[in-house]
């Protein structure tokens, strides 16, 4: 058994791993990045409109506008101090990329260029405000590739095509993890002082998503097996625009940049949902808006899916009613230079020219809000009051810090995941630098060896693939954007027999070691299994509807009794678990706190929760 020894463990090469591997060994720390895909390819490149940082370049623009806008945009379940953190933080993070070598689009007076998003405002809800920082709409992408290239320059060690399966625990403290190298099947133990987890969401629970085949939350559901309960599960947002069927996501910046959702009847209905932020309310309540329309018989072809217009014809005819400067005007030229991605994906995938015609979209699921449950230093905590689990971190969209809340506006996962990173990255150097290194025990990778070898030997009847095929299915159906009790326990029944058929009647094909993709998928399945089981099982138990979480069956937020965090923790009996879902969490409302402590009044108190009006 191959083991490798580095002081900092980090899995997952996307923006939240490589910010934490910068900072932890700028610091001092040897880090290790373990990652089962090149660098390069990591989730955070499908990021694609921007990033979001009050630097008021194009409106005036405040940290605490974006603050407030979090709080507000996440249904009141966000915890205040930490989105005060990432809208601060998000000022200085921005114009550290830009020096790292970021190419941000410009303005004409040079300056970062910025775009209008979904839920982000100035002066508390009062107008949409210019706040994305953009790189075209490859901003992700961008980000990835500037911290990659720092990380290399600062010696970080990469393991990459290296998949963690599991985490070794003694005495309660994480001592590393375990990877099975892809290239050759082999087990590897990363023996390290702490490990932090960055290994990104887990889509691939639905039918229809935004995220990339490699997006089964590895490093959520090794956690949860591990004895770490998972928080805000239930919170799972649709992004409004993803291709028909396919789910490829197409940006909210090009709603940023004037496109507007389009019915069956050729009108722009988000005017009746959102009167005031219409095409660019935020997320929950535009996918909600399509659901309804197609409910009501208005979706194009009656199949389910609305047009998103960006033809320049269309935009400034909306612009010119709304009396909009004609500086913002847009042409064709605009369009391709501002969304050439956006414009190669529906050329390529759907022959639809999007200067010519309109986009077939519909909602795509594509983000967790919940996850491993962190503080503000990105260290994992395993309980309601906060206890840290010792040498174990985690941010990006795997770790619930929880500055999302119910529902995560646009742009905010970049901050997440630079801002989040980077403290964590800092704290976990601060760590190696006094922890001992705890001995591993005898036969650390026996356990999941053991299930490797199960599944790599059972001789039953079903495909992980139509497992998989069937859960994702079953999870659009029943834990989608709308859900009763009902949905959500013909969901609960339908995984179980998932799960049994997974851990009794399971074949694959490949029995080989090198880049065993047919085991990989079969594990990942399982993994895959656990997070759609927590989703499901936490949002049964929230009688309310808050974000992303819209209960037919309670159609009202009830902060009387709901505003709380959930947790839910597993036993770690693969085949046939036992949950256990709390709702004793408090939500941080300390900005809100400080506005009763000042003495004001109810109607100027701004982070009181309030009925979203868009
Ligand atoms: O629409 C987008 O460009 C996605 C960004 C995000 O999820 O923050």
């Amino acid at each position: 058994m191959k083991v490798h020894k580095h002081e900092a463990i980090i899995v997952g090469a996307g923006g939240a791993g490589l910010m934490a591997a910068l900072y932890a060994s700028k610091a001092g720390a040897d880090v290790a990045v373990v990652s089962k895909l090149y660098p390069t390819r990591s989730h955070t490149g499908a990021a694609q409109g921007g990033i979001g940082a009050a630097l008021g370049n194009l409106d005036e623009d405040q940290p605490i506008y974006h603050t407030y806008d979090t709080v507000k945009g996440g249904d009141y379940l966000t915890d205040q101090a930490a989105a005060k953190i990432l809208a601060e933080n998000a000022v200085d993070a921005v114009i550290e990329l830009e020096h790292m070598g970021l190419p941000f689009d410009r303005t004409s007076e040079k300056r970062i260029s910025q775009r209008r998003f979904g839920g982000h405002t100035r002066n508390f809800g009062e107008e949409l405000v210019r706040r994305a920082c953009h790189a075209a709409d490859r901003t992700g992408h961008m980000i990835l590739q500037t911290l990659y290239q720092q990380c290399i320059k600062n010696e970080v060690h990469f393991f990459d095509e290296f998949q963690v399966v599991d985490m070794i625990v003694v005495d309660g403290a994480v001592a590393g993890v375990i990877a099975i190298e892809l290239g050759t099947g082999e087990f590897h133990i990363f023996h390290g002082k702490a490990s932090f987890f960055a290994s990104g969401g887990w889509g691939r629970c639905w039918s229809v998503t935004s995220n990339a085949h490699a997006l089964t939350g590895d490093g959520a559901a090794i956690a949860l097996r591990r004895g770490v309960p998972l928080e805000d599960m239930e919170f799972f947002q649709f992004h409004p625009t993803g291709i028909y069927r396919m789910g490829i996501l197409i940006t909210e910046g090009v709603r940023g940049e004037g496109g507007v959702l389009i019915n069956s009847v050729g009108e722009r209905f988000m005017e009746r949902y959102a009167p005031s932020a219409k095409d660019l309310a935020s997320r929950d309540v535009v996918s909600r808006a399509i659901y309804l329309e197609t409910r009501e018989g208005r979706s194009i072809k009656n199949r389910g899916y609305v047009h998103l217009d960006i033809r320049p014809g269309t935009v400034n005819r909306y612009f010119a009613e709304e009396g909009r400067d004609r500086n913002d005007f847009i042409d064709d030229a605009t369009v391709e230079r501002k969304l050439p991605d956006i414009l190669d994906f529906c050329r390529t995938y759907l022959g639809v020219d999007p200067v010519k015609e309109p986009m077939p979209v519909q909602p795509t699921a594509h983000y967790a809000m919940g996850g491993i449950p962190t503080n503000v230093d990105a260290e994992v905590v395993i309980d309601a009051a906060g206890t840290v689990m010792p040498g174990l971190y985690a941010a990006g969209e795997t770790a619930c810090v929880s500055v999302h809340g119910a529902n995560r506006l646009g742009t905010n996962s970049l901050v997440d995941l630079v801002v989040f990173g980077r403290r964590g990255g800092m704290s976990m150097a601060e760590f190696v630098k006094q922890a001992d290194w705890k001995a591993l025990p005898a036969n650390p990778e026996g356990e999941i060896r053991a299930e490797f070898d199960r599944i790599r030997n059972a001789t039953g009847k079903s495909r992980s693939g139509e497992l998989r095929a069937k859960m994702q299915e079953t999870m659009m159906e029943n834990i989608g954007v709308f859900r009763t009790q009902e949905t959500m326990q013909r969901g609960i029944d339908d995984l179980a027999e998932l799960r049994e058929r997974f851990y009794t009647d399971i074949q694959i094909d490949d029995k080989a070691h090198v880049f065993n993709t047919d085991l990989m998928e079969a594990w990942e399945l399982g993994a895959l299994l656990d997070l759609a089981d927590v989703t499901a099982r936490t949002a049964i138990e929230r009688e309310e509807s808050r974000g992303a979480h819209s209960r037919e069956d309670f159609k009202e937020r009830d902060d009387e009794n709901w505003l709380a965090h959930s947790l839910i923790s597993h036993d770690g009996v693969l085949a046939d678990p036992t949950y256990t879902v709390s709702f004793d969490k408090p939500v941080d409302l300390s900005l809100w706190e400080e506005e009763i402590a000042q003495g004001l009044p109810e109607d100027k108190q701004k982070f009181r929760p309030k009925a979203r009006v868009y």
